[in-house]
């Protein structure tokens, strides 16, 4: 362990700060993250991380030196020059993404002797930025720089995607923060972006905006497909083959969910209708991601007659694979909806553990898929779960009470699922 290059105080323990506070200390910085939450930082202390995402355990150990876990404002801060912000930015009742917690940490940075920099990394909305400088320059911190430094790691392969971007935009508003931060990044594989802050905040929920669309897009022509005969696999896969439109996010599914698509795109759409601006792209990608959810209830029922006293598994829970996380999953919504038609809903997930609320309470948790299945009149593969590849499928079918398969992901191949004896239904296609 050499000298550490430079001391960060990250603010927030959630997947951003810990991947972001990993990451920085991975690169010779010391770390000091903190956190409101005790039991999160008692977690964090006593060696365990409070979520799942592989890689981030061992990098935390491996820096044990230059990482410090603290509810202690003034530890935090001690010799710090830029201040990490990365607290969750929840919407509100009105759209709007809720800053309280991004200005609760920016007013007690009030007094930091050592600091540079603030650099924002929860996702704001525009104009956010300009919104700090002032709260700065009224703390007494008119010398502090400010960035905004958005992340587009996504969960699962957060570690990975900090270390190896496809680019780090840092927007900034003088040449010497910008260089900070870049310089922070030092050891980073992938091309630095230096712009304005109100553009560097654009990019980010620009970025995720787009992502969202492709996928509500293939999941249209995915229904068209149905509709038409098409497979939506081939078409996904030559689509993708131009280079200017470019093979990912083109998997067809049940809906896109998660911490960050569904709130960023709510918000983006927000910030436009404040602005008395109306996005008609956007507004339409979302009703598609909710009709989509809706569509996979309903091709359930359309082949069962009624979802009535329906035993009906959820395979996979998880917004994705490689993630305990639930938040916005599409799972959430089908569980809702099927039992609201009477179905009895049962579940299986290796990761993800609802909480104990609607309508999670009213379902039933199995410790493996084929449990879930046996006596059900239907299945739905949720979340493309690997494990789900490696169910014996042919004795799925024959303890399934009525052996209807959709596969919400287009997870498993028609027609081997078909010579099983599945009625096999999946995503556009044939
Ligand atoms: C997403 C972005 O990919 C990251 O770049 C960004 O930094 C992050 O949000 C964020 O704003 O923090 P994440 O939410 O972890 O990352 O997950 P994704 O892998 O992007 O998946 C989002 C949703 O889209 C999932 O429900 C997934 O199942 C769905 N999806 C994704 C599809 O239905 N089809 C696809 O082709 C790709």
């Amino acid at each position: 362990v050499g000298m550490p290059r430079r001391r960060v105080a990250v603010f927030g323990a959630g997947y951003i700060g810990l991947v972001t506070g990993a990451c920085l200390a991975e690169l010779g910085h010391q770390v000091a993250i903190r956190d409101i939450a005790p039991e999160k930082i008692r977690l964090l202390r006593s060696g365990e991380v409070p979520i799942y995402e592989p890689g981030l355990g061992d990098m935390i150990v491996r820096n044990k030196e230059r990482l410090t876990f603290t509810l202690d404002l003034d530890e935090a801060l001690d010799g710090a020059e830029v201040a990490y912000v990365c607290v969750d930015t929840p919407p509100s009742a009105s759209g709007d993404a809720d800053l309280s917690r991004v200005w609760a940490v920016v007013k007690s940075l009030e007094g930091a002797a050592h600091l540079r920099a603030v650099a924002v990394k929860s996702t704001v909305p525009v104009g956010t930025g300009s919104r700090v400088r002032s709260a700065l320059d009224a703390a007494g911190l008119a010398h502090v720089g400010y960035a905004s430094n958005p992340e587009f790691t996504a969960e699962g392969t957060a570690v990975n995607d900090f270390m190896h971007p496809d680019r780090i935009v840092v927007g900034a508003s003088d040449e010497a923060t910008a260089a900070l931060i870049s310089d922070l990044h030092e050891g980073v594989d992938g091309p630095i972006v230096v712009m304005d802050v109100r553009s560097a905040e654009m990019v980010k929920l620009a970025s995720n905006a787009l992502l969202a669309t492709k996928i509500s897009f293939i999941n249209e022509i995915a229904t068209l497909c149905e509709k038409t005969g098409a497979d939506v696999e081939e078409v996904a896969h030559a689509v993708g083959l131009d280079h200017r439109l470019g093979s990912h996010f083109l998997r067809p599914g049940i809906g896109w969910g998660g911490s960050c698509f569904p709130k960023d795109s709510e918000a983006l759409r927000q910030l436009a209708n404040n602005t008395g601006y109306h996005l008609q792209l956007l507004s339409a990608v979302i009703e598609v991601n909710n009709l989509q959810k809706r569509r996979a209830v309903q091709k359930l029922k359309d082949e069962l007659g009624t979802l009535a006293g329906a035993r009906v598994a959820l395979l996979g829970l998880t917004f994705k694979p490689g993630t305990d996380d639930m938040r916005e999953a599409p799972s959430t919504v089908l569980a809702a909806r099927l039992l609201a038609e009477g179905a009895e809903v049962r579940c299986w997930d290796p990761m993800g553990r609802p909480a104990d609320v609607e309508p999670w309470s009213s379902t039933t948790r199995y410790d493996t898929p084929e449990l879930a299945m046996d006596g059900a009149d239907a299945a739905i593969v949720v979340t493309e779960w690997p494990q789900l590849k490696e169910v014996d499928w042919a004795r799925a079918a024959s303890v399934m009470r009525r052996p209807v398969l959709f596969d919400g992901r287009n997870l498993l191949e028609p027609a081997g699922m078909r010579a099983l004896g599945f009625t096999y239904l999946s995503v556009g296609r044939p």
